[in-house]
Formats: structure tokens, sequence, C-alpha cells
């Protein structure tokens, strides 16, 4: 710190004490600013807990774009709602012009705006999307996300695609039904909830019959779902015919513990898809060891949320000068697309 200090001092001579005090300040992890020059005008914003893959690549992109253009003050609210309601107090006590809220809890939103709405503080809620009729009530409420349910129709398509063109091979039991286990993200997550929802359902409305072996949350964590699907294994063992993950985060927790049982060596594999088609999920799929993701374009989601909460910090109708378009619940919907070995670069381009 000493030595980058007198850099600092060395490099920019006109250096403001603005840029020292940064420089001092840069170890506390609640605040973690990407631009942090005070003229800027503030955005306070929370990620509901930095410990998650997809949402490390919004932050990224959520850091890119506030570059120059406002003072944004980031906080990891750890999993945990109530210290989620305290970053936001803090944050108002702050001065903060506009809020960039990813809520622990989807069920929260109403508090947040509770808060908000007394000082006319604009909110953006992104990625959890908040009940339609919360976000009616609060006139400078809006949502960046995408639509739930089509990741789970899209994951959907996408597994009766490779049953047909594999079912030989991967229909164990010769039944012609899919024996799968399903990976569920944190119950009560409108993506976790439509995924799981569509995915079987568009499968099944192709025509091909399906059985549930099992389903469990993992909360979206790779850990929890290697454990998930460590029991799995021992209990069906090559029952198993198909994987469905809600994510890329657990579809990889579940590769680690196939492997552990000797899949994806020989001639002993398991069909498994996510979503999100993170570069680490884009990798197995290159290798063979995962049938396709969903793309969840982290880059214009982290985006389209910095822009409209900038325009909203600087008094300007939130869509100003911007690509993106509001539905009727006030909501940016980022369109999801479907990611195999066919179309690997558009995962790669998009994660850039
Ligand atoms: C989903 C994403 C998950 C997880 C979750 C957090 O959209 O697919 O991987 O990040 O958001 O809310
Ligand atoms: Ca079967």
């Amino acid at each position: 710190m000493g030595k980058m200090k007198k850099g600092l001092i060395l490099s920019l001579s006109v250096a403001s004490s603005i840029l020292l005090a940064t420089g001092c300040s840069s170890s506390t992890s609640s605040s973690e600013s990407s631009s942090k020059d005070s003229k800027l005008p503030a955005v306070g914003a929370t990620i509901y807990k930095f410990d998650d893959n997809f949402m490390s690549y919004v932050r990224r992109a959520m850091q890119d774009e506030a570059k120059g253009k406002i003072n944004l003050m980031l906080n990891d609210s750890q999993n945990d709602q109530a210290k989620q309601i305290e970053q936001v107090d803090t944050l108002i006590a702050k001065g903060a012009k506009s809020l960039a809220i990813n809520l622990v809890d989807p069920k929260s939103a109403q508090t947040i705006i509770d808060k908000a709405k007394p000082k006319d503080i604009p909110v953006i809620f992104f990625n959890k999307e908040p009940d339609a009729s919360v976000l009616k009530g609060y006139d400078k409420a809006y949502f960046v996300g995408t639509t739930s349910s089509e990741s789970g129709v899209l994951q959907g398509e996408m597994i009766a695609k490779a049953w047909e063109a594999n079912k030989d091979k991967w229909d164990k039991n010769h039944d012609g039904k899919i024996q799968y286990v399903l990976l569920k993200g944190e119950p009560g997550h409108p993506d976790a909830e439509a995924r799981t929802k569509y995915a079987v359902e568009t499968v099944k409305d192709k025509g091909i019959g399906v059985e549930e072996l099992a389903m469990d949350t993992a909360m979206w964590d790779a850990t929890k779902a290697t454990e998930k699907m460590d029991a799995w294994v021992a209990k069906y063992s090559d029952k198993i015919e198909f994987v469905i993950a809600n994510n890329d985060g657990m579809a990889l927790g579940a590769i680690a513990s196939l492997e552990k049982a000797g899949y994806f060596s020989g001639d002993k594999f398991m069909p498994v898809v996510g979503v999100d088609a993170i570069p680490e999920a884009l990798e197995m799929i290159e290798n063979g060891k995962m049938v396709g993701s969903v793309l969840n374009d982290a880059k214009n989601q982290g985006k389209a949320t910095i822009q409209l909460a900038t325009n909203a910090a600087n008094g300007k109708d939130v869509l100003d000068g911007t690509e993106w378009k509001l539905d009727d619940s006030k909501a940016v919907r980022v369109p999801y697309k479907i990611i195999t070995k066919d179309n690997l670069q558009e995962g790669k381009d998009a994660y850039q």
C-alpha cells in the first residue's frame, strides 16, 4: 500500500486527495466501487452474494459500465436479507441518487421500496424478479433481467433434440422415456421455479416420455450439487439417464460427482445440461462433458442495470440513450439463447 501510494503521487502530480483516499480504503469488501470520483452521481448497489458464479459476471459488467459515469457503491449482501436492508439504509444515508438491487429474498422488494419511495429514490431491481404488483406500487421501480420461463423452454428444447439424436445409446432401460434427476436453484426464485417447470413440460410437449427419479434444490451451488449427485448416483446408479440443472454451477457440481463415479471415461457417459453458459460450462461443452447450456446474458444484464440506474440518478428517463425497452411490467428482459457445441463461439463472445 505504501509503495502504491508513492507511485500514485509520483505518476499523477495532480493526483487529487480523492484518489489517495480511494487507495487506502480499497480493501473494504462491503463497498467495492469501480469508480470513486465523488463528483459523479452516487448509485448504491447490492449483489445478493458475491460468492455466486453467474452473479460475479453480472458484477463485472456493472463495474465496467459504471467506470467514469457514476460513483458505484457496491455491496455484498452475503445471502442475508437483513444485512441487505441495513446496506440499503447506509447507501441512502450516503446520498445514493438511485439504487440497483439484487434481492436476497425475491419477496423483500416491498421493504426496499418502503425505504426508497419516501425519499423519491428510484430502484432498479435486477436478476431476482419482484412480484409485478410490488413494482406497480412505485412508479420509480423497475426490473432488469430475463423472461424466466424462456430459459426453461429453451433448455427443454435442447434436451429433446439431444435425446432424439442419441436415444439409442442414452435410453439405457429401453423404455422410451427419460429417467432424469433435476437439480433445482433456490426455491421461490422465479428462475428456479420456471426452469424446473418449463424444461420438463417442453420435453413432454415434444412427445417424449419422462420419469423423475429425484429432484431437490442445491441452491445454485456447485458443492451442494456434488453432494446431491453423490447421493443420487449411490441410490439410482445407472438408472439415471439425464441430469437437468437449473444453472451451470450445479451442472458443474454434478459433473464432478459423475467423474468420481467413473463417468466421462471409456463409454460411460451421462448427458448433463445447465443454464447461464458461463465460461467454465463452455469448457465442459467443448470437451464433451456437457450437452449444452442456455446463455443467460450477464454482460447485457449488468450493462442495462447500470444504464438505467445512471439515468435514474441523473433524473433522466431510465431508457434515455439506451437500446432497451420496458414491457408493461416496467421490466427490461434480455433474451436467452441455446448454446451447444454447434455455436460455442456465441457463448464465448457473450462473456468476453
Ligand atoms: C440466475 C442464474 C443462477 C444464479 C441466480 C441468482 O439467473 O441462472 O446461476 O446466479 O440467478 O439469483
Ligand atoms: Ca429410459
